[in-house]
């Protein structure tokens, strides 16, 4: 089940607000997911997920197959009860996870065959195997299984014919994870993945057969996987506005705060990215006003927050109102510093907190520009506020 709804457009770019019903639930559009590939968004609590407005979030086919493994999740009658999560989830398909296992994979048309990272047992996976996991796993977005071409290998950049090559055997992938999703009655939605490399009329070519397919959503893939940032770009620009209006479109493993409000101008409505988690357990803190490395010795002894004007619960404490120089709520950069130092737990799960907050707070700013008509000047206000650099 998938609905998909437009509410409004913007005039100046291809920014659109929609609203998508789930199995689970409802996700106002446009929308980051926080990625939870063990069944778990590091760190956070889902009761903490909902204070933030977290509306959907992923998990991995392929790691959660490797463990707990499939007659665990089964005997749970899928993710949501395991995890404890009752909104919706999208699981990526396993492609690019078994993809960036390097040499331990042998991809063949038929599918994947690779080692157990985990305990060394020979695994294959296949579009059919991909549906079947994710069948039970009982997610609201399922992934087709596809190959995510890289942009170079051992420093060989991509060719065309290997481009075209690894995006065909995508769309038969496509064709045969449809037809699975469809034998095993699937109640949930899948995504067709448009690949073709850095190459525009093979995105296009990769565009039109998936639209002949008809899924219910689309994905761009093959995006931030080594390529240089104006290339990205690029794609961004010229895929996703490009997929059929009335139906969802998801910029798969992107990006910064910047990527996702160029990203939206484009006309993608769903992001993922384990930025702002990953980045949170290595210190770095995402403001309006740039990022912040907690880790660096000029904040030692700083009582500020990270973002004053932040509300989240690291900035502003339990009572989620804004921190006044009072002292009132909120953890100091000295503090966070000093959990660094120390490598206490509470650090990284403060820092993922806030970047969460502050990714989601983001997307629902975007979505209230749009709602106000306003899309065009937040977009010039946010990159202006970002460059300004925090204190
Ligand atoms: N995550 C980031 N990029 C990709 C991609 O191209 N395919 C899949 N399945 N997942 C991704
Ligand atoms: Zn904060």
């Amino acid at each position: 089940m998938l609905q998909f709804e437009l509410l409004t457009a913007d005039s100046a770019s291809h920014a659109r607000r929609g609203r998508l019903t789930l199995n689970h639930g409802v996700v106002q559009t446009p929308i980051f997911m926080p990625v939870g590939t063990y069944g778990t968004v590091k760190g956070v609590m889902p009761r903490s997920l909902h204070e933030m407005g977290a509306q959907i979030i992923l998990g991995n086919t392929f790691h959660l197959w490797m463990r707990p493994g499939l007659d665990i999740v089964k005997s749970f009658g899928g993710l949501h009860a395991f995890e404890q999560w009752d909104k919706p989830i999208l699981t990526d398909s396993g492609g690019f996870q078994v993809w960036s296992l390097g040499s331990m994979r042998k991809i063949t048309e038929e599918g994947v065959h690779f080692q157990s990272p985990v305990n060394g047992d020979r695994l294959f996976m296949s579009p059919e195997v991909s549906m079947q996991i994710q069948t039970t796993l009982n997610s609201d977005i399922v992934m087709q299984l596809d190959e995510c071409t890289p942009y170079e290998t051992n420093g060989h950049k991509t060719t065309e014919a290997e481009a075209r090559k690894s995006m065909e055997m995508s769309l038969r992938w496509a064709a045969r994870s449809k037809a699975e999703f469809e034998r095993l009655e699937n109640p949930n939605a899948l995504f067709g993945i448009v690949q073709g490399g850095m190459f525009e009329h093979l995105r296009q070519q990769s565009l039109d057969a998936l639209v002949e397919m008809d899924f219910p959503g689309y994905a761009v893939g093959g995006v931030s996987v080594g390529e240089p940032k104006d290339e990205m770009l690029s794609i961004m620009a010229h895929t996703p506005h490009r997929l059929p209006k009335h139906k969802p479109r998801y910029l798969m493993g992107v990006g910064t705060p910047e990527d996702l409000v160029e990203g939206v101008a484009c006309g993608v409505d769903m992001f993922d990215c384990v930025m702002p988690t990953r980045n949170a357990r290595n210190g770095t803190f995402f403001t309006r006003h740039g990022d912040l490395k907690i880790r660096n010795a000029r904040h030692k002894s700083d009582h500020r927050p990270i973002d004053p004007s932040c509300t989240c619960h690291a900035c502003a404490g339990s009572e989620g109102a804004a921190w006044d120089a009072g002292g009132r709520g909120g953890f100091s950069r000295a503090y966070l510093h000093h959990l660094d130092r120390c490598g206490e737990m509470l650090g990284p799960m403060l820092a993922t907190i806030h970047n969460l907050h502050y990714y989601l707070n983001l997307m629902q700013e975007m979505r209230d520009a749009l709602d106000a008509g306003q899309f065009a000047a937040f977009r010039t206000r946010f990159h202006a506020d970002r460059r300004r650099g925090l204190d």
